[in-house]
């Protein structure tokens, strides 16, 4: 029996979740044995549900889903850390299993969110809250969790990273860059979260959790953004053999956890200077795996949904192999977290 889904949010990421569905629905049966159905369809916005044809399943009412007994997996795809908690909440509560993009809501309800899901003994995934379509909260988790994590480090915001190569490659104003990235769908709702560097401040902290096994919140993150960021610095940047990205940095040092996001000048031979556009990258040192760095699109609707329906895909396979959710907290060490003034 096919394992039923209910889609919360239909704008760019919900959007791209059901042009995956439709497209390869089937191959993930034939390939993988994964059956799934996509049954209930929540949006504030019916025209969305028209444009993606799935009219016939539409609700404006998220509770039809969390109620639904039929629905295995919630998935999350409104944003926000308001109506979305609720949704993610009540759905754990009612037995289903949540797959996420919202990294506002990990970011600072975290806790919160795995507490529900560990009492209700069922799965939370948001591989999609941290570098768009790029594993890197999965491989964190599984590949190299044999290893202690030292740095987690990189460019963590498409909109701010395309903002920034289009300033300094093509000399275009601040303004004019940013209203591109909005129309090209990398921008959130509200884009002062890119560029205060609140969003990668927001990654950060999730990333920094998992790689450290602590709790680190938005709030504990320094974060500076690119607003006073102008075509002319960057141009006396090159000029100097450097160029600016806005980072993201966590490092487990000897006072505790270091975690801030600030632009930085950066050589032009360092790896992370030929990471343009859209493209975010993401370092991450292990002790025992050396240097590791995970790259692609960071923003936009297929890298996101790309990321949430591997999530479904991979809870969907548990659900039909019966496999239990690992639950119960693995934020075990108390490290402390360096203060820094915002
Ligand atoms: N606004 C975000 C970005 C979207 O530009 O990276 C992906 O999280």
């Amino acid at each position: 029996m096919a394992v039923k889904l209910g889609l919360v949010g239909t704008g760019t990421v919900g959007g791209g979740c059901i042009e995956i569905l439709k497209n390869h629905k089937q191959a993930f049966l034939r390939h993988y044995g994964i059956d799934v159905e996509l049954v209930r369809v929540c949006s504030r916005n019916p025209e969305q549900a028209i444009e993606h044809g799935v009219e016939d399943i539409f609700t404006q009412d998220y509770t039809d889903i969390v109620n639904d007994p039929e629905i295995d997996i919630v998935i999350e795809l409104i944003g926000g850390t308001t109506v979305a908690r609720n949704v993610v909440l009540e759905s754990l509560k009612a037995g289903k299993n949540v797959v996420t993009a919202n990294k506002a809501l990990m970011a600072t309800y975290g806790e919160e969110v795995m507490a529900a899901a560990a009492d209700a003994g069922k799965e939370i995934a948001f591989e999609a809250s941290v570098g768009g379509g790029i594993p890197i909260i999965d491989p964190m988790k599984h590949s190299l969790i044999a290893n202690r994590i030292d740095t987690v480090m990189g460019i963590v915001n498409g909109t701010t990273n395309y903002m920034l190569t289009r300033m300094a490659e093509d000399d275009m104003p601040y303004d004019e860059v940013l209203a591109e990235a909005q129309a090209k769908g990398f921008a959130e709702a509200d884009p002062t979260a890119d560029v205060d560097g609140l969003d990668a401040a927001a990654k950060i902290a999730i990333l920094a959790s998992i790689a450290f096994n602590s709790r680190v919140t938005i709030d504990d993150v320094y974060a500076e953004g690119i607003r006073n960021i102008t075509p002319l610095d960057l141009e006396i940047a090159k000029d100097m053999g450097y160029c600016v990205k806005l980072l993201a940095h966590a490092h487990r040092t000897e006072e505790g956890i270091d975690v801030r996001v600030h632009p930085t000048m950066l050589p032009l031979d360092h790896q992370l200077s030929t990471v343009n556009g859209v493209f975010n990258a993401i370092f991450v040192v292990g002790d025992a795996v050396g240097e590791t760095m995970f790259f692609g699109e960071g923003a936009g609707s297929g890298p996101a949904a790309s990321a949430v329906m591997g999530d479904v895909l991979e809870v969907a396979r548990h659900i039909q192999m019966g496999i239990p959710p690992i639950v119960g907290c693995t934020c075990t060490d108390a490290i402390p977290i360096v203060p820094m003034e915002n």
